[in-house]
């Protein structure tokens, strides 16, 4: 994908509200450096730094990261452990930072598999940034769409169960409110950074409708230009959803 200058921006174009991004090539960025894939992750915090500031800058809504799946944990237990080390890191140095510039703060995942101490600095986060409402930040973290799905089919279960609900009842609507993502809107845009084309268990359900674009740059190396890019294609596509 060709990468314009910020003015090139469509003035009035169709800016997307959400933008979901899975943040992927870290370990790719460092290998090519003969560094350990460690170091790529290192690297990846600043262009979340970037994407934050570039979303918040150009009025995106809302923005989702996938952060860490729920199939990253068959990783290996040092990388692991880096990783953890690195989110601990990450959220203690920028909650002054997401919370002076309106951006709130939300999790989506299997947090309880977390390290306690990341699962108070999480607690912590979103309760400092809860009235934030220029950017809303979810971060997934051991995070599975399938896993999704499946707690919310648990719950649905239950209230057929203790019989508050009909199961004729159940619906697109009822399912999506039983998800994590209840209340912020499908994603307009998902981006995938390192060249994969996959989605690899990322918002299965909330994906029905959205816009792909698949980038060639690994996370490390992603900038505004690359997400301005990506938001000026989109406002190029025709969005139908199934209709003429
Ligand atoms: C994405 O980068 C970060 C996480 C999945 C946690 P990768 O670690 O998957 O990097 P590649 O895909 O091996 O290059
Ligand atoms: C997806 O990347 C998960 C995150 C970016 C957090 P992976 O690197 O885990 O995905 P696969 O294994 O290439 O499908
Ligand atoms: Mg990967």
């Amino acid at each position: 994908m060709e990468v314009l200058p910020s003015h090139s921006l469509t003035k009035g174009g169709a800016l997307p509200e959400h933008i979901a991004i899975i943040m992927d090539g870290n370990g790719r960025w460092a290998e090519k450096r003969a560094l350990q894939r460690l170091r790529g992750h290192e690297q990846g915090a600043e262009a979340v730094r970037e994407a934050v500031k570039g979303c918040a800058e150009l009025g995106v809504r809302y923005l989702t990261l996938f952060a860490f799946s729920s199939e990253n944990w068959s990783r290996p237990i040092e990388e692991i452990n880096h990783l953890m080390g690195l989110f601990r890191f990450f959220f203690k140095k920028e909650i002054k930072s997401l919370l002076e510039n309106g951006v709130q703060v939300r999790f989506i995942g299997h947090i309880n598999r977390l390290p306690e101490d990341i699962q108070d600095l999480i607690k912590e986060i979103c309760e400092i940034t809860r009235d934030n409402s220029k950017l809303i930040l979810t971060i997934a973290l051991s995070y599975g769409g399938q896993a999704e799905i499946v707690d919310a089919m648990k719950a649905l279960g239950r209230k057929i169960q203790a019989g508050e609900i009909d199961p004729e009842a159940i619906d697109e609507a009822m399912i999506a409110c039983n998800l994590e993502t209840a209340d912020i809107p499908d994603p307009d845009m998902l981006i995938r950074t390192s060249g994969e084309k996959r989605i690899s268990n990322f918002l299965l359900w909330q994906c029905a409708y959205t816009e792909f674009f698949f980038l060639d740059v690994l996370w490390p190396d992603f900038r505004k230009p690359h997400l301005e890019a990506a938001i000026e294609e989109f406002s190029r596509r025709h969005r139908r959803y199934g209709a003429l």
